[in-house]
C-alpha cells in the first residue's frame, strides 16, 4: 500500500486533533506501516479506503487509527533510577509526612501495564502495613488498558527488566506467559484518559508518573498537560517524567529534585 500526500495529511491532522500526537511530514512510512494492518483488518482495500471511511465519520474508526499510531514501547523497571528514587526517597518521605496514612499514585500513559505494576511492586515493598494506597493506570488506548487489566506478559517481556525474585513473588506461570498474581493486579485500577483534553475528575495524587509521552506532543500541549498535572498533585507531591523529557523551558512552575541518578519534579512553592 502506498500513501498519498492528501491521505497522510488527513491522518496526521486527525490524529493530532484527537490525541495531540504530532506526526511531522517525513513520518509517512510510520503511518503506512501502522495503518496497513488496520486497513486490512477492517476490510478496506487500501489506506485511501480507510481514510474515505474516516471522512464519512465511521463510528470508532478514529479511535482505532489513534490506537494504531501510538507507540507503546515500555518495560518493567524502565530506566531503573526513577524506581530507586521512589523506593528510597519519595515514598519514605511521603510516609513520614502523611497525616492520614494513605498514598495515591497515578501512572498516566501506562501502556501495557509494566510501569504501573513496577510501581505497585515497589509500593508493596515500601509502604508500612498500616498504610492504604491507590494506584491509577491510565492511557488513551483501550487495547493497552485491556492488556494492563489482564496483566499477562510473554517471557520476552518479563526478561526485560523484571528481577527474578519479583517474577517469582508476584507472577503465576500461565502456559508460556506470566500473569501478575490477582493480589497485585487488584491494586491497579485502569481508566481511559486522554492527556491532551481537560482531565476528567481524577482526584488528587501524591506521586504522578508521566513518562515517555510528552515527547509525542508539541510545546503548547506539553505545557497544558504539565499545568493540568500541577492541579491534581498534592502539595509536596512528585512528578516523574521520561529520561528525554523535562519541565525546563516548558513550564517554569516546577523545580527539579535530583536524587542519585534520578530526577523528579515538584511544583514550586
Ligand atoms: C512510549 S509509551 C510509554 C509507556 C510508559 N509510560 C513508559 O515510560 O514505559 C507511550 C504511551 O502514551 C500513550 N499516549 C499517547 N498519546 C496519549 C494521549 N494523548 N493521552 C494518553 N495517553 C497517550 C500511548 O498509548 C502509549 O501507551
Amino acid at each position: 500500500m502506498t500513501l498519498a500526500t492528501s491521505d497522510f495529511d488527513y491522518i496526521r491532522h486527525a490524529v493530532q486533533r484527537e490525541s495531540a500526537i504530532v506526526l511531522e511530514p517525513g513520518k509517512e512510512y510510520l503511518v503506512e506501516s501502522r495503518l496497513a494492518p488496520l486497513a486490512r483488518q477492517i476490510g478496506a482495500e487500501s489506506i485511501s479506503g480507510l481514510v474515505g471511511r474516516l471522512q464519512r465519520g465511521e463510528p470508532r474508526l478514529l479511535d482505532k487509527v489513534v490506537d494504531a499510531m501510538t507507540t507503546n514501547e515500555t518495560s518493567f523497571f524502565r530506566d531503573n533510577y526513577p524506581f530507586d528514587m521512589l523506593r528510597t526517597k519519595v515514598l519514605p518521605e511521603l510516609v513520614a509526612q502523611s497525616a492520614n496514612r494513605h498514598i495515591d499514585v497515578w501512572c498516566g500513559a501506562s501502556s501495557s501495564g509494566q510501569e504501573p505494576y513496577t510501581i505497585a511492586m515497589v509500593m508493596q515493598e515500601v509502604l508500612p502495613s498500616s498504610f492504604t494506597s491507590s494506584l491509577l493506570a491510565t492511557d488513551i488506548s483501550e487495547e493497552m488498558l485491556f492488556r494492563t487489566r489482564e496483566g499477562r506478559y510473554s517471557q520476552l517481556e518479563v526478561n526485560r527488566g523484571l528481577p527474578v525474585t519479583m517474577l517469582v513473588k508476584h507472577f503465576d506461570k500461565v502456559g508460556t506467559d506470566w500473569q501478575v498474581k490477582p493480589a497485585l493486579r487488584s491494586t491497579v485500577k485502569t481508566r481511559a484518559v486522554n492527556l491532551s483534553q481537560p482531565f476528567p475528575v481524577l482526584g488528587a495524587f501524591d506521586v504522578v508518573f508521566l513518562r515517555n509521552v510528552l515527547i509525542y506532543f508539541n510545546p503548547p500541549t506539553k505545557a497544558a498537560v504539565l499545568q493540568r498535572v500541577r492541579q491534581v498533585l498534592r502539595p509536596g507531591g512528585y512528578l516523574f517524567l521520561g529520561g528525554a523529557e523535562s519541565t525546563l523551558t516548558i513550564d517554569d512552575a516546577w523545580e527539579r529534585v535530583v536524587h542519585d541518578r534520578a530526577t523528579a519534579y515538584r511544583p514550586r512553592g
